[in-house]
């Protein structure tokens, strides 16, 4: 059996502040793992790179606040996923309230996000080491990326 990449654990630089900020958007690849770093409102927000549901591209996601969360829109089937914390977004209504009211509500942490850091105008990233299955880890795999490059 082949072993995994395993990425060094601990914070890894990405690049220079401003530099990051003017790019708004970067792509990094750490121990196999490609992540979107991108500045939005004056933070830093990290996660995987490829869509939970399909293995759409965010790189090129419109951001808009939902329900109080800034959220990242898919650009390919539209799913919404809060930036800071990867939970995937629905718009519902609770059919208890009368009138109902339409309101967005999480589906829980669908996408994986990864820690920021700030160091003397550098930027540096952390991977998630939260041991749990996050949807988005199946497009980070080889299975994932084969079949993402076929769609
Ligand atoms: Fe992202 Fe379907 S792949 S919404």
């Amino acid at each position: 059996m082949e072993e995994e990449e395993q990425p060094r654990r601990g914070p890894h630089f990405v690049g220079k502040k401003e530099e990051l900020i003017e790019a708004k958007r970067t792509l990094i690849t750490v121990g196999g793992r490609d992540i979107l770093v991108l500045h939005h409102q004056g933070v830093f927000y990290a996660l995987d790179c490829y869509c939970y549901h399909s293995g759409g591209n965010l790189q090129n996601g419109d951001i808009e606040e939902l329900g109080s969360r800034l959220c990242i829109t898919c650009p390919k089937h539209k799913y919404k996923i809060s930036l800071a914390e990867g939970e995937g977004m629905f718009k519902g209504t609770d059919p208890t309230v009368k009138p109902p009211v339409a309101k967005w509500y999480t589906k829980g942490v669908k996408q994986r996000v990864h820690a920021v850091t700030e160091t003397n105008g550098d930027v540096y990233i952390t991977l998630s080491d939260d041991r749990c299955y996050i949807e988005s880890d199946y497009y980070q795999g080889e299975v994932g990326k084969e079949r993402r490059a076929k769609a």
